[in-house]
């Protein structure tokens, strides 16, 4: 997906029936990264028993990954019927072995053909995470982005329980994504990661190590990068963790502390 804003209307990732036509001739396809890259993230924030909603899911294999190792409750919505037919067949027409797992997915994965922008199909707190891989990035470059993203954003906050996680992975970087995710109504308290584009190779000299991609960067009080912050990859991927804050246990505490 491109990064300048004003040159992806060029695509209409923000229109269903672009999205149709392009998974009638794409079987599967994870953008940005897989589920490999962004495990570490995923069981440090969203425990395996959480009920997760993956939104704008695609075609994409993180769901049926996250399955594999343990996930127990994901709900996979898309605008696209395309999508949602191809991953409710895929799990249907699988070879007998896959069948056991098919059985152990379909349990466990549920998907819908939803607008993220109203789901209201959906009670008030009933998921413990949302993870959006692309889905945010792709409404923004619709036709009137800022108001779908804020749509969007304000139905994830409202679908979230006290406590929970909205995981964004974007190509977006903070100064395009915190305007949107950082503000006082969602009351999300946010970490930021960044890591690199698959398959990119380091400069000679680099003194990164993959390890490094694991811890937060320290973020300024408005959500932006230090000054003195150099992104190796140019190309890399931003990870948001945005975490309800509990308004409820967290007065408590401070009724606690004053007395
Ligand atoms: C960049 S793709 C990402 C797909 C998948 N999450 C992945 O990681 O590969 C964006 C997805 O968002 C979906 N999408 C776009 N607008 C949407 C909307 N308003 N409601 C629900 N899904 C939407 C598209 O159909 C598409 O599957």
């Amino acid at each position: 997906m491109l990064r300048d804003e004003s040159a992806c209307n060029t695509y209409n990732y923000g229109d269903s029936d672009y999205w149709d036509a392009r998974y009638i001739n794409e079987s599967s396809f994870d953008w940005y990264q897989r589920y490999d890259a962004l495990r570490p993230f995923l069981t440090k924030y969203i425990q395996t028993s959480s009920r997760v909603l993956m939104v704008g899911c695609g075609n994409a294999v993180i769901s049926e990954d996250m399955v594999k190792d343990g996930y127990e409750s994901i709900m996979n919505v898309d605008i696209s019927c395309v999508a949602i037919e191809m991953m409710r067949r895929k799990y249907e027409h699988v070879p007998q072995l896959e069948l056991q797992l098919l059985n152990f997915s379909l349990s466990y994965l549920k998907d819908m053909q939803m607008d993220v922008r109203d789901m209201g199909f959906f009670l008030d707190n009933s998921f413990d995470s949302v993870i959006d891989k692309g889905t945010l990035d792709a409404l923004m470059c619709g036709s009137d982005g800022p108001t779908s993203a804020s749509q969007m954003l304000g139905e994830v906050s409202r679908v979230l329980k006290p406590g929970g996680v909205y995981m964004l992975i974007s190509y977006g970087d903070p100064k395009s994504r915190m305007p949107h995710i950082n503000r006082p109504t969602y009351s999300w308290k946010i970490d930021l990661y960044i890591i690199p584009r698959p398959g990119f190779q380091k400069p000679a000299g680099s003194t990164s190590s993959p390890k490094s991609y694991l811890s937060p960067i320290p973020i300024t009080e408005n959500g932006m990068l230090p000054a003195d912050y150099v992104i190796e990859d140019p190309d890399s991927h931003f990870i948001y963790v945005c975490t309800k804050i509990n308004k409820n246990s967290d007065s408590s505490e401070s009724l606690t502390v004053d007395t």
